[in-house]
């Protein structure tokens, strides 16, 4: 679904990411973990083809990045860390907007965008402007663009950042949902609870390099075995970097 194959982006003498190697297979949900400033969203940003890698290769559902952009773009949902939302649309505009970008129309889109709205709960406000939104309710909305064009496989950056326990538990449901599909979704994030909750497997990134990867019981096991949590593994694979960083597993 998404191969990402010894990726390296620098910039200038700095080196953001440096060889970075993982795949996401259907049906999985993959977590990517690291503290802030680890590499996590540059490298989703190269897998969305919107920074280029300085070198290695990426594929999107058996397409070049480089070779088939296009195809590989049209085959994934990818949903930012901040993303940009036009908020003076309605949230059924903002959709069916969004869907005409990835060529749904006609009589196709509405019931899409009613599946879509359906899902993250947000058919009520279909018609209300998106400027009155809460930040959980713009995040659904971004999410359900994202799903819109039903793509095989999702890159998701932070998805859990300031969202209410509710908010949280209703996208944390949806992926199980779409993993069930057979959607491959990978998703960043620094909340270790999150990870161990969700993930089929995890890639640990630390300084721009994969310093674990494989289930969060392979995980542990690299860090000794013996913690029944990820967060002392982590911090055991890190050596303690990024301590303030990685929300504590309670
Ligand atoms: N445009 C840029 N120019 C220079 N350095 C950057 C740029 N974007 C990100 N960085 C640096 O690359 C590193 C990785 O950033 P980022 O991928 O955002 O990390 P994460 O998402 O894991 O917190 C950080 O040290 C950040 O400061
Ligand atoms: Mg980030």
């Amino acid at each position: 679904m998404i191969v990402v194959d010894t990726v390296v982006k620098r910039y200038g003498s700095f080196t953001a990411v440096d060889g970075v190697s993982l795949d996401v297979r259907p049906g999985e949900i993959h977590g990517f973990l690291g503290p802030n400033g680890a590499g996590k969203t540059t490298t989703l940003r190269m897998i969305a083809g919107l920074l280029k890698p300085t070198s290695g290769r990426i594929e999107v559902n058996g397409h070049d990045l480089v070779k088939d952009a296009e195809a590989a773009k049209a085959s994934l949902g990818f949903i930012p860390d901040r993303p940009f939302i036009y908020e003076k649309l309605t949230a059924g505009e903002f959709l069916r907007f969004h869907g005409g970008l990835y060529g749904i129309d006609g009589d196709g889109i509405q019931s899409r965008v009613q599946e879509m709205l359906d899902l993250f709960e947000l058919r009520r406000w279909e018609n209300e402007l998106v400027e009155s939104f809460s930040h959980g309710m713009k995040q659904r909305l971004v999410m359900s663009a994202a799903f819109l064009h039903r793509p095989p496989a999702v890159a998701v950056d932070e998805p859990m950042v300031g969202l209410d326990p509710r908010g949280a538990r209703l996208i944390k449901d949806v992926f199980r949902r779409m993993a069930g599909h057979g959607v491959g979704i990978l998703m960043s994030t620094h909340t270790l609870e999150v990870a161990q909750e969700l993930c089929h497997r995890i890639s640990i990134i630390n300084r721009g390099q994969i310093i674990a990867q494989g289930t969060v019981d392979d995980v542990r096991k690299m860090a000794g075995g013996e913690d029944e949590h990820l967060t002392p593994v982590f911090l055991k694979l890190t050596g303690g970097s990024g301590l303030q960083e990685i929300d504590e597993v309670v």
